[in-house]
C-alpha cells in the first residue's frame, strides 16, 4: 500500500502545508476557526466544554475574571475519571484498548488494557485509597515509573476527588521529600523497582528515604521488578494484595469545576519547586480539545507520547487528553537504546503507531545515532509527528520530518508549559503551515501576544516576551500551592495583574506565527527537563567547602542545554575529586538529570553593584559572546580571571 502524503512539498518560503487528504481527514481544516473563536473566546470555550465533556450539572457562569484570578465553568459539576473511562463504555467502546503498555525487557509480553478493564482497575484502586482513609481534597503522592499503574492511580484519585502529585521517578529521595512535605500527602504510591537499560533500579529505597518523618501514613508498593525491598510493617502495603480484596465498584465523586484535580511541582527561579495547581473543568476541556485537534486524534489512532508521566506532558498527553477522547495510547517503560538503538522504531512498526509526540532532545540524539536505525523499520503507519519542550532547530526538524515521517507527515511544534496545562501555540494538522523552528498560531480561543519591556506589542521580527491575555485559557494554572505571593510575582507582575507573563522569549514570523526563542529567566532546559539554576546552586552550596556558586546553562548539541557551575571555595584547594563530590551532591539532592556537565572553580563571581550575580556574563563567557559593559560590576577585576578559566575567545 502506498502511504498517504499528509503534507505538500516545501514551498518557496520554506513552509509545508496540509495535503488535500490531510484536510479531509482533519477535525478542523477551515482557517476561519481562528477568527470565529477570537470574536467571542468565552462562547468558543463554552461550546468546546459542551461538546467534549459530560457534565453532571451545567455552569452558571462560563468565565469569571478578577485579575489575577479566574474561574471557568463556575458552578458546574463533573468527574474527570468518568470522562476518561466510564462514558466510553456507555458509548460501546469498552473493548477498545485504552492503554498498550510496552515493558522494557524484550521477552516480556506487552499488556493491553481495554476501557472495561481500566474501569475495573481504577474502581478497585479508588476503593483501596478510600479504605486507607483518603478523602476528597486529600493529597496523594505518586512516585512511579512508566507502568500502567500510574494512570490507574491518577484516575483513581480523580474518581474520588483526591489530589495527586506525581513525582518524576528519576528524581532523588530529597526531591520527593520536598514535594511530599509541601503537599502534605497522606499516601505515597511507588514501586519496588523498574527496568532501565536492562538493569533494575530500586525505587523503593528512594521512597523509604523520602517518607521518614513526613505526613505519609501509608506507602503502596507496586511489584514491578521483583527486586528485594524492605516493607515496613504497618506502613508499607503491596498494591496487588490490596487490589485483590478491593471491590470493583466505586461511584464517582461529583466535583466542582474549580475543585483541584492535581498538583505538579515544577522548577521556578528559586531553589524551591512550585506546586502548580490544576482544576477539574478547565483542565479537562483543554486536554480533550488539544489532544483532538492538535494531533487530529481519531478513533483508529495509536497515539504515542514519549514523555514521562512525571512531567506535565505525561499528564495531559499520556493520560487525561487521549483517554478523555476514548483513544488508544501507547506507553513505553524503557530506554530508547535498549536493547538496540532502534527500539522506538521497532515499537512503532509492531504496534502500527500513527502519532508520535516527542522532544527535540530525543530527535537530536537519534540524528546523532544515524538514520540507519529508523531505516530498518517500516514506519509507514505514522501520520503525524509532534514535538514539545524546547525550541527545535531546523536540522533536527528536517531530520525528524525525513527520517521518521518519511517526508509525508506534518510536524506539530507545540508550545506550552506546566502552568498552561495544555498546548497553547501550534499549527493545526488540517490548516498548517508547518514551519521548521516556528511553533505557529495560538490555538483557537487563546489570546497570545509578544511585548517589549515597556509592555508595548512588538511587530515585525523584533523579539520580545510572550504573554497570554484574558480570557485566559481554561487550563491555565489556578495558583501555586499555598503560595499566593509567588503566584502573583511570577506570572502577574511583569506587566501587571491582567497579563500572564510566560517567561519565554518569542518573535513574530510574518506578524502571525510565533517563534519561541527560549526562557528569559533562570530556568534551564536540560534534555527537555525544566530545571532551575537556583536548585542546582543550592545543592552545590550545601557542601560546607563551597563559599558561593552560580549555575548557568551552556548550549549542548543533544541535550539543548547543560548546567555549568562556577564555584568559589572556602580556602580549600580545588581538585578533581572535589568536582566529583559536588556533582554527586547534585545527583543525590535532585537527580541525575540535574548533574552539572562541568564545575569551574573560580576566585570570585562577577557581581552587580547591588551584589547580584551576573549570570548573563557567565553565559556569555561560556558561549564566547560579547560580555557587555563590565565597568558597572562591583568587581571588574574578576573578569580577566574568568576569561582565563573559561577559555573565553571573545
Ligand atoms: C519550553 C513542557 C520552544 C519553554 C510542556 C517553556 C518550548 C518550557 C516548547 C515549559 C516549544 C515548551 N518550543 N520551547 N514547542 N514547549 N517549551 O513546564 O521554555 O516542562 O516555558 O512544560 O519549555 O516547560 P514545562
Amino acid at each position: 500500500m502506498l502511504a498517504i502524503r499528509w503534507v505538500t512539498e516545501r514551498d518557496e518560503k520554506g513552509y509545508f502545508w496540509p495535503s488535500e487528504e490531510a484536510k479531509k481527514h482533519a477535525w478542523v481544516s477551515d482557517p476561519n476557526i481562528y477568527e470565529e473563536a477570537a470574536k467571542d473566546p468565552v462562547a468558543f470555550w463554552e461550546k468546546r466544554a459542551e461538546e467534549g465533556i459530560e457534565w453532571f450539572q451545567k455552569w452558571e457562569k462560563a468565565y469569571e475574571w478578577n485579575p489575577p484570578h479566574y474561574k471557568w465553568f463556575v458552578g458546574a459539576k463533573l468527574n474527570v475519571c468518568y470522562n476518561c473511562v466510564d462514558r466510553h463504555i456507555k458509548a460501546g467502546k469498552g473493548d477498545k484498548p485504552a492503554i498498550i503498555w510496552i515493558p522494557e525487557p524484550v521477552d516480556e509480553p506487552k499488556r493491553v488494557i481495554t476501557y472495561v478493564e481500566l474501569h475495573k482497575l481504577v474502581q478497585k484502586f479508588a476503593n483501596v485509597l478510600k479504605s486507607l482513609g483518603v478523602k476528597k481534597g486529600d493529597r496523594v503522592s505518586i512516585y512511579l515509573p512508566m507502568i500502567p499503574e500510574v494512570q490507574i492511580a491518577m484516575l483513581a484519585c480523580a474518581r474520588i476527588g483526591a489530589v495527586h502529585s506525581v513525582v518524576f521517578s528519576a528524581f532523588s529521595a530529597d526531591s520527593l521529600r520536598t514535594r511530599i512535605e509541601d503537599s502534605e500527602a497522606k499516601v505515597l504510591i511507588t514501586a519496588d523497582g523498574y527496568y532501565r537499560r536492562g538493569k533494575v533500579i530500586n525505587l523503593k529505597q528512594n521512597a523509604d528515604k523520602a517518607v521518614e518523618g513526613t505526613s505519609i501514613e501509608k506507602v503502596i508498593v507496586v511489584k514491578r521488578a521483583g527486586n528485594e525491598v524492605n516493607m515496613l510493617n504497618g506502613r508499607d502495603l503491596w498494591w496487588h494484595e490490596l487490589m485483590e480484596e478491593a471491590s470493583d465498584n466505586c461511584e464517582v465523586e461529583q466535583m466542582d469545576s474549580e475543585d483541584m484535580l492535581f498538583l505538579l511541582y515544577t522548577s521556578g527561579t528559586t531553589g524551591k519547586p512550585k506546586g502548580v495547581v490544576h482544576t477539574c473543568g478547565g483542565y479537562i476541556v483543554m486536554a480533550y480539545w488539544t489532544s483532538r485537534w492538535v494531533f487530529d486524534l481519531h478513533d483508529d489512532d495509536i497515539f504515542w507520547c514519549t514523555a514521562d508521566v512525571g512531567w506535565i506532558t505525561g499528564h495531559t498527553y499520556n493520560c487525561y487528553g487521549p483517554l478523555a477522547n476514548g483513544a488508544t495510547l501507547l506507553f513505553f517503560e524503557g530506554a530508547p537504546d535498549y536493547p538496540e538503538k532502534d527500539r522506538w522504531w521497532q515499537i512503532i512498526e509492531e504496534n502500527k503507531v500513527t502519532i508520535l509526540y516527542t522532544a527535540p532532545t530525543a530527535i537530536r540524539m537519534f540524528a546523532q545515532w544515524g538514520e540507519e536505525w529508523p531505516a530498518k523499520h517500516d514506519l509507514s503507519s505514522l501520520r503525524l509527528l509532534g514535538t514539545v519542550g524546547e525550541p527545535i532547530d531546523e536540522d533536527a526538524w528536517l531530520w525528524y520530518f525525513k527520517n521518521i515521517g518519511g517526508s509525508r507527515c506534518p510536524i506539530v511544534d507545540t508550545w506550552w508549559q506546566t502552568e498552561t496545562g495544555g498546548t497553547l501555540i501550534t499549527s493545526l494538522p488540517g490548516i498548517g503551515p508547518f514551519i521548521p523552528t516556528v511553533a505557529g498560531l495560538p490555538f483557537p480561543g487563546v489570546t497570545a501576544d509578544i511585548l517589549d519591556s515597556e509592555g508595548n506589542s512588538v511587530s515585525g521580527s523584533e523579539g520580545g516576551y510572550l504573554v497570554i491575555k484574558s480570557p485566559v485559557p481554561p487550563s491555565l494554572l489556578r495558583g501555586l500551592y499555598k503560595d499566593e505571593e509567588k503566584f502573583v510575582n511570577t506570572y502577574w507582575s511583569e506587566y501587571g495583574k491582567e497579563i500572564y507573563f510566560a517567561s519565554d522569549g518569542a518573535r513574530w514570523v510574518e506578524d502571525k506565527y510565533i517563534r519561541i526563542t527560549g526562557r528569559v529567566d533562570d530556568v534551564m532546559n536540560v534534555a527537555g527537563h525544566r530545571l532551575s539554576s537556583a536548585e542546582v546552586e543550592n545543592a552545590i552550596a550545601s557542601d560546607e567547602r563551597v563559599s558561593e556558586c552560580a549555575v548557568v546553562p551552556k548550549p549542548h548539541p543533544i541535550k539543548g542545554e547543560v548546567p555549568i557551575a562556577f564555584v568559589v571555595l572556602k580556602g580549600v584547594e580545588p581538585s578533581d575529586q572535589l568536582k566529583e563530590e559536588l556533582i554527586g551532591a547534585v545527583k543525590n539532592q535532585i537527580g541525575p538529570t540535574a548533574k552539572p556537565a562541568d564545575i569551574i572553580f573560580v576566585k570570585e563571581l562577577p557581581k552587580t553593584r547591588s551584589g547580584k550575580i551576573m549570570r548573563r556574563m557567565l553565559k556569555a563567557l561560556l558561549t564566547n559572546k560579547p560580555l557587555g559593559d563590565t565597568t558597572t560590576l562591583q568587581n571588574p577585576e574578576s573578569v580577566e580571571h574568568l576569561k582565563e578559566v573559561t577559555g573565553y575567545k571573545g
